[in-house]
Parts: structure tokens; C-alpha cells; sequence
């Protein structure tokens, strides 16, 4: 076939726990004292010590396009700075997302051949034009103002229904009684499917960013036989809205009907259902979380927001930005390129570390603050440029929206009465459990 490389496919046997142990950091890492060469950003431990931040502001100073020799992901690039980050995802043409380059997450690697079925998922964010966009264009009209306008209202009765059942005054676990609930329902929602299952598509989810965590499963394989359990629940979808004579309005009647996806491969259909699983659940979630948190942080935003509630359409967005649920996203280079000096060369990983570029004070003005009322809010890049801009943008902000306008008129304060529990990923930035408790508005 082409020049790719022979590189060693995904190691779908290897165990979960060597990996993990192989890699651990020591307990006493520190990002500000470790030989440069040896920063791994993607290693999930930085994540889950909540320590990814610091690995970021040294390598903006001091190495902004990093190089990362040895790692459990093999060789790869850090993109750190913000204009970087947003150069490579908007020339897609030097830096492809296709699952045979790579794909786009730190462990994929050109293929010449595609592996055993049961691991090749291909979904449109891993595909270039035109395939890209011909799918892309399948599912869009889900997004649209006219339907999020009426998916709005269902939105808020749920927010107002969940918020109603939180316990008053006591701890909970606010990611597992709020954040996940929402995403769920809304999940089931944009598929049409019965509202008792949005645990399987949470599991799902969740299913997918554990395929790798020791905790979870022994080998990515076992993962594997978890994930096609959700094939065998879609595809019975996925035939009884094919034969409908009246095409439905939901995600898998699109994908049924739409030109270029009706004749998908069971493996292309299964693709594209997690994506969009995944992609409105974990980063949702996490933004929901992540601002509870934030505002903790900074009281006085708490209280400017109690003054004028007229600031969430503004305070959203910053969250968006402060939380980056979205830590990265990979490219693979399909040309030689030079960034500051350094030469990228044909087939290397490239990391685009959205999570650091949000940080990046020189495009962002005093960044380690949540300012609810920033200037020009919506410049963040963790929605991604490019052709693979975020899909269901405009979604996520209106749940934001829609619940912390809720939570005001309900509460006077959501605190965190505890300590917060990160995960081990260097993909999703994500809070797997924040104590909270509530004070009903008098
Ligand atoms: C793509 C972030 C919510 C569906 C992406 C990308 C990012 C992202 C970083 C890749 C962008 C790039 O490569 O340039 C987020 C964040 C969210 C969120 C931070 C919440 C705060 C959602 C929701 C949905 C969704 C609610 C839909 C249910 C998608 C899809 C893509 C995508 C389908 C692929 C787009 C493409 O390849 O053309 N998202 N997302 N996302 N997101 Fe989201």
C-alpha cells in the first residue's frame, strides 16, 4: 500500500495492570523538577493527581512543541500553546484524523491492513474529507436551533425534576445524582430509545474510556466484548427504524436513512453510535461538575452570579474553557511540517492539548482565574476548530445553561463538603466524584 510505517498495531492482549504499573509515576512526581525529556503528559496519572496543569505550564514555557521519546503510547508531540493547538486542527489536510493514519486518540498508529473486526470502530471524527462531512452531515440536523430549541424545554424539566430529588442538606455525590443523570436522559432523548436504558448508555460510555484502565478490565479485549454488547442493542434499533415507513426524527434514524450511512458496516454503525454517546456524555458531565467546583473556588463568582443570574449565558462558556473536558485530541502528520523550530515529520503523533492551550496566558488573559463575566468567553478551544468543531456545541451550553438557571432559582449555595476524585485519563478530564451539599433558597 502507501510509505506508512511498520509500526506495531494496538496491543489488544497486553494486560491493562503491567501497563499501568509499568508507568506509574512515582509518588513524589513533580512536573517543575523533572528532566523536561521525560514529561508525559499523556500519562493519566498527572490527571488523576489533578496535577496536569503544572505539566502544562512548564511545557508552554519552556518547550512549547514538546517531543515525548518514550512512552506507553509510543512516540508522540505535544501541542501546548494555544495558536498551535488551533493551527493543527484547522489544517487538516497535514494532520489527518483517519483511524487507518492513527486516529485520534495517543495509542493509535498507522495501519496497513485494518486489525481483527472486533477492534476497528471507524467513526467520522477518525475520517477525513469527504467521508468526514458526508457523515457529518448525516447526523447535523439533530443540532439545529429550530430542534435544540425544543429539546430546550424537555431540558428543563428534567434539570427542575433532578434537582428537586437531590437530598437538602446533606452530602451526595452531586456526578452521579446531577451530572450523569442529566447527560443520561438527554442520551436516551436524542436516540429515541426507552428512558429506563440510559444507564446502558452510560455504561457504554463510561465502557469505552475504561478499555485501558486496569480497574475495569484485565485487557483491552475485554473491553472490546463489553462495547459490541451495545451493537447488539443498537442494531435491533437500528433494523426496526430502517424499515420504517416514515423515517424518525432521532440520531439512528439518521444514521438509517442518511445516503451516505444507510449501507454502513456493522463496525461503522457501532463507530458512530459511541461517538455520539461518548461525545455528549463524559464532557457534559464533567462541565457540570467541573463548575460546581470552580465556583467553590472562587467564591466571589459564586456571589456575582447570586446578584445576577443574567451572567450564566457567560459564565458558561468559562467553564467550558476552566474544566477543557476534552484534555486532547490526535493527529497524525501527513507531511514534513516545521512549528517553532521543531521539525514534525511525516507519520508522527501529534497531541493537541486543548487543556493547556486554555491555560495559555498569552492568549488568555489572567487564565488560572474563573472570571463569569470574562471578555469574549467563547474564544475557548475545547469545543476544537476545524472541520471537527464539536457537533453538539450548542447542546452542551444549553444544558449548562438550563441547569445552572435551575439550580438558582432553587438553591442559594452548592458546596463541596469534600474531597474530589479525578480520572486516570489523559482524554477526558474528568471528576468521578465531587461530595456536595445544597442550601435550599429561603
Ligand atoms: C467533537 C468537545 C459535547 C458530539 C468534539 C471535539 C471536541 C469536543 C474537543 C473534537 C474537535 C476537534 O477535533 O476539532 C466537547 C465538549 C463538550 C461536548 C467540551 C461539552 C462541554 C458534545 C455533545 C455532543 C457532542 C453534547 C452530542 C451529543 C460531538 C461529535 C463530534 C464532537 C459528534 C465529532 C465532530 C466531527 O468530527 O465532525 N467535541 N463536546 N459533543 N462532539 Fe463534542
Amino acid at each position: 500500500m502507501s510509505d506508512q510505517p511498520e509500526q506495531p498495531g494496538f496491543e489488544t492482549a497486553t494486560s491493562n495492570r503491567e501497563i499501568r504499573e509499568r508507568w506509574k509515576l512515582p509518588a513524589d512526581a513533580d512536573a517543575a523538577s523533572m528532566p523536561l525529556e521525560k514529561l508525559n503528559p499523556g500519562n493519566g496519572d498527572w490527571f488523576e493527581r489533578n496535577k496536569a496543569l503544572g505539566v502544562f505550564d512548564r511545557l508552554r514555557a519552556e518547550d512549547p512543541v514538546h517531543l515525548t521519546e518514550d512512552s506507553q503510547f509510543g512516540p508522540y508531540w505535544s501541542m501546548t500553546k494555544y495558536d498551535d493547538v488551533k493551527y493543527v486542527d484547522t489544517h487538516q489536510h497535514l494532520f489527518s484524523s483517519d483511524i487507518m493514519n492513527g486516529g485520534i486518540r495517543l495509542g493509535g498508529r498507522p495501519m496497513a491492513e485494518p486489525p481483527d473486526a472486533m477492534f476497528h470502530l471507524p467513526m467520522f471524527i477518525m475520517a477525513d474529507q469527504p467521508v468526514h462531512d458526508e457523515q457529518r452531515k448525516v447526523v447535523a440536523p439533530m443540532f439545529t436551533p429550530t430542534r435544540l430549541a425544543a429539546l430546550g424545554e424537555l431540558i428543563r424539566q428534567r434539570a427542575g425534576d433532578i434537582l428537586d430529588e437531590v437530598p437538602r442538606g446533606e452530602s451526595f455525590n452531586w456526578v452521579r445524582e446531577v451530572s450523569v443523570e442529566l447527560t443520561g436522559r438527554m442520551l436516551a432523548t436524542l436516540f429515541d430509545v426507552p428512558q429506563e436504558d440510559r444507564h446502558l448508555l452510560i455504561h457504554w460510555s463510561d465502557t469505552v474510556e475504561r478499555i485501558g484502565d486496569p480497574d475495569y478490565f484485565e485487557t483491552p479485549a475485554e473491553g472490546f466484548n463489553e462495547i459490541w454488547k451495545c451493537f447488539e442493542y443498537f442494531n435491533e434499533v437500528w433494523q426496526t427504524r430502517k424499515s420504517a415507513s416514515e423515517p424518525g426524527e432521532d440520531l439512528i434514524s439518521f444514521l438509517a436513512h442518511g445516503e451516505s450511512t444507510k449501507n454502513m458496516s456493522p463496525n461503522e454503525f457501532l463507530g458512530n453510535v459511541l461517538l455520539l454517546i461518548v461525545g455528549g456524555n463524559d464532557t457534559t458531565r464533567n462541565s457540570i461538575t467541573g463548575g460546581v467546583q470552580a465556583l467553590n473556588m472562587f467564591p466571589q463568582e459564586y456571589d456575582k452570579l447570586r446578584d445576577n443570574p443574567g451572567l450564566i449565558p457567560n459564565m458558561v462558556p468559562e467553564i467550558i474553557r476552566w474544566q477543557s473536558p476534552v484534555a486532547h485530541m490526535c493527529r497524525t502528520a501527513m507531511e514534513d511540517v516545521e512549528i517553532r523550530g521543531k521539525q514534525i515529520k511525516k507519520w508522527d503523533k501529534v497531541a493537541i492539548w486543548y487543556a493547556s492551550g486554555n491555560r495559555d496566558e498569552e492568549r488568555i488573559t489572567d487564565p488560572n482565574t474563573l472570571l463569569i463575566d470574562r471578555p469574549h468567553a467563547r474564544q475557548h478551544l475545547s469545543f476544537g476548530y476545524g472541520i471537527h468543531r464539536c457537533l453538539g456545541n450548542r447542546l452542551a451550553e444549553m444544558q449548562l445553561m438550563i441547569l445552572w438557571e435551575e439550580i438558582m432559582k432553587r438553591f442559594s449555595a452548592v458546596e463541596v463538603v469534600g474531597d474530589a476524585k479525578y480520572l486516570n485519563s489523559s482524554f477526558i478530564r474528568g471528576i468521578t466524584d465531587l461530595p456536595k451539599r445544597v442550601i435550599q433558597r429561603l
